[in-house]
């Protein structure tokens, strides 16, 4: 039955967010709150000499101040401080642990006050004095001392002579600067005291992954520690990882016995994560009739000194095109910074923006038209693995974006076509992200009065996942939408990974299958007690639960209301918690793909770049909610229009501090910047990937973007701009 599923339904929290019923981290509060605000570090490198609080523990309302010399005890292991998506290599980051100082912005004290104005303003007298260390916070200068990752994918062949070989060669570098999350909701902990037990409100996107985390760090019992997060006011990425300030709000409330609150301001807030830095250098060589035959991607990505992160940035390159050879390096470089972390398609984002642009690049080498150079390269097997993928319509989002953009009109001469004082620029771009899914409970109650009510321990960042979770209950249950609640975002809750890498539709949606059958089992069997059942003899799979009814598949006359059912077994309710596993098939690649169409006019005069039109073709499997999906897509590129033309963190070197740490300085589209965005869903039927044929549209709508904008305001000015952002200063610099 899908009454719900794949319809294109309203956010069933969109009245909630909308009317402020809705709150988040740092709203909830406690009659003896106490307020937390940091004093951070402005050097980069060094050592904590000598801490003076004396001033700001005179202030009125200041309850204390709290630092390495004089905080609670904490973990003295890295173990302790791993959580689930910390990298594998390093030492994570323990705030208010010692005296050593790893990055600017790093917090060195805590002052706790009655209110939060007092704290901020004690804050600012703290007298600190520092043994400053040289530090190096720039990727190029740090680019021949990056250490070397172990191979990121098989290589193929012997690609450097392959590529001497070529008849059409390109090569180039291409740079990703260091971009923030800036999401709009800050980076907040409310740690409500309980008796020496703590609930803790969090901005997170996995709360049982700060639960663990909490645990180790203060090394506690699961049950004294409890982690809440219903809604999320954006995270990209920056919420997988528990922050330095839920740590804090914790640590603060264990010092003082009281319920504490700890907000970052948004300063603050580009001390934590960010899209590493990235060099890349790209090399391509084709014969003459466009196919490939050598493909090479090294790249550098930033660090930090204590903890190796990275991706694998380099695969895609290998992965999407039938090339001959293939040859990939991938180097870190450590810088003086926090470590990076995930940001919307962490890799691919950067990565094939790399690959994409240098394409296009092919592509007018070659005297041939993007999509067919593609074409020519299309591949249905993962080149790298050699395994064919469950799915990939490609072609179809080629096809079906190239038509709805117009693309046959397109004069591939750069500078051909104009509007006015307006240069216009069409290009286009792949993209590509993976289709993962992972093991998760659900836990389901349905009542005799036609409710149910679905809880497991994902979040929802924003994504859908309350509303596609509900359509995927009603349908299974045969349940109208409104009669099913949805609760999430607490770590006593049944089993959920981190809600990332765009897993969660797909391990959701499927858990949520599982569960509803074991309900229907569990009715069924009470229905053939029933004198007369038309069920008897009957299996789960040959009947299904529609108006609340269990009903025959073949025959939908043969109902057994659920409700009679559960009368006359003398129960009220039916609870079931199920596992759901996926099965591993290694037999296949699973991936989703897009094809993006984008328009620039640039206006020469002033170096304006408008992006007046996206068209964003997208292969993702199975859509379980059309409106919601198309807003993460939306999302998407206008996020892939902020990595081309805005974003970018700037920081100055000599002092390893970033300049621009707020929203009126670190660009973003604003509405003026968004036009037209056309956003279409190729079918793609999946029944290998798992039993949903769900894929996941977190991070695709990204991928490939910030190239088709690159290409697009090439074609317009047959300027090439390989370092992101492009902004209109590097349009007119001189080669
Ligand atoms: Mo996503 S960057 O895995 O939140």
């Amino acid at each position: 039955m899908t009454s719900y599923i794949g319809k294109a339904t309203s956010r069933v929290d969109g009245r909630d967010k909308v009317t402020g019923a809705a709150r988040y981290a740092a709203e909830f509060g406690a009659p003896d709150l106490a307020y937390a605000s940091l004093v951070t570090s402005p050097i980069a490198r060094g050592r904590l000499k000598q801490l003076d609080v004396t001033a700001a523990l005179k202030v009125q309302g200041v309850i204390t101040v709290l630092s390495h010399q004089n905080r609670p005890l904490m973990a003295d292991n890295d173990k302790a401080y791993k959580d689930q998506v910390a990298p594998r290599n390093g030492s994570p980051f323990r705030p208010l642990y010692d005296d050593h100082i790893k990055f600017s912005g790093q917090p060195l004290a805590m002052v706790l006050a009655e209110d939060p104005e007092t704290a901020s303003y004690a804050a600012s007298l703290v007298h600190v004095v520092y043994d400053e260390e040289p530090h190096v916070t720039d990727i190029t200068r740090q680019r021949n001392n990056a250490v070397a990752l172990k191979a990121p994918a098989k290589p193929r062949g012997d690609a450097t002579r392959a590529f001497s070989e070529s008849d059409v060669r390109h090569e180039a570098d291409y740079f990703v600067p260091i971009e923030h999350h800036n999401p709009m909701e800050l980076y907040a902990s409310t740690a409500i005291w309980n008796d020496g037990r703590i609930t803790v409100y969090d901005k997170t996107q996995g709360v049982q992954n700060v639960h663990g985390y909490l645990c180790g760090v203060f090394e506690c019992d699961p049950g004294d520690i409890r982690v809440m997060s219903p809604y999320v006011g954006g995270a990209f990425g920056s919420g997988l990882r528990p922050p330095f300030q839920v740590a804090l709000a914790v640590l603060a409330a264990r010092a003082i016995s009281r319920s504490v609150r700890l907000v970052l301001t948004r300063q603050q807030m580009y001390a934590i994560g960010y899209r590493p830095a990235m060099i890349q250098r790209i090399q391509l060589g084709a014969k003459a009739d466009g196919s490939l035959n050598a493909i090479s991607h090294d790249a550098v990505t930033s660090t930090s000194q204590y903890e190796d992160f990275h991706r694998n940035e380099t695969t895609w390159s290998g992965l999407l095109y039938k090339s001959e050879t293939a040859r990939y390096d991938h180097k870190l470089a450590r810088l003086d910074l926090p470590t990076g972390c995930d940001m919307r398609a962490p890799s691919a984002a950067t990565g094939v923006y790399a690959l994409e642009a240098a394409m296009d690049e092919l592509a007018e080498a070659l005297k041939m038209d993007p999509i067919e150079l593609r074409l020519k390269c299309y591949s249905d097997r993962d080149q790298s693995s050699g395994l064919p993928f469950s799915s990939k319509n490609l072609r179809e989002c080629y096809r079906q974006g190239a038509e709805a953009f117009g693309w046959s009109r397109r004069n591939p001469a750069p500078r051909s076509m104009r509007h006015g004082r307006e240069l216009i620029g069409w290009g286009m771009a792949t993209g590509v992200w993976e289709a993962l899914q992972m093991p998760i409970t659900v836990r389901i109650a349905l009542t005799s009065n036609g409710h149910a009510e679905v809880s497991c321990a994902t979040a929802d960042i924003g994504t859908g996942t309350y509303t596609i979770m509900a359509q995927v209950a009603a349908d299974m249950l045969g349940l109208p939408l409104e009669a099913i609640s949805i609760k999430l975002g607490d770590s006593a809750l049944p089993q959920a990974p981190v809600e990332g890498g765009s897993w969660m539709a797909a391990s959701v949606s499927n858990g949520i299958v599982t569960t509803c059958k074991a309900i229907r089992d569990d009715l069924l069997k009470l229905a053939q007690r029933l004198p007369g059942s038309p069920l008897k003899g009957r299996h789960g799979g040959d009947v299904v639960l529609a108006d609340g009814a269990i009903a025959l598949k073949t025959d939908s006359r043969d109902t057994v209301a659920i409700a009679d059912v559960m009368r006359s077994a003398g129960i009220d309710r039916i609870e079931r918690e199920e596992q759901t596993t996926f099965a591993k098939d290694d037999a296949h690649a699973h991936n989703t793909h897009s094809a993006i169409f984008a328009e620039v006019r640039v206006d020469e005069e002033i170096g304006v770049i408008r992006v007046t039109r996206v068209v964003s073709a997208v292969a993702a499997g199975r859509i379980l909610n059309l409106k919601t999906a198309r807003s993460q897509i939306m999302g998407g590129v206008v996020w892939g229009m902020g990595m081309a033309l805005h974003e970018e963190t700037l920081i100055d070197h000599r002092f390893g501090r970033v300049m621009n740490a707020n929203i009126a300085e670190y660009h973003v589209p604003v509405n003026a910047d968004v036009h037209d965005i056309d956003v279409i869903f190729v079918d793609e039927q999946d029944e290998l990937v798992n039993p949903m044929g769900v894929k996941g549209l977190g991070e695709i709508g990204i991928v490939g973007v910030p190239a088709a904008i690159a290409n697009a305001v090439h074609h317009a000015t047959g300027v090439r701009v390989r370092d992101l952002p492009i902004t209109l200063d590097k349009l007119t610099r001189k080669a």
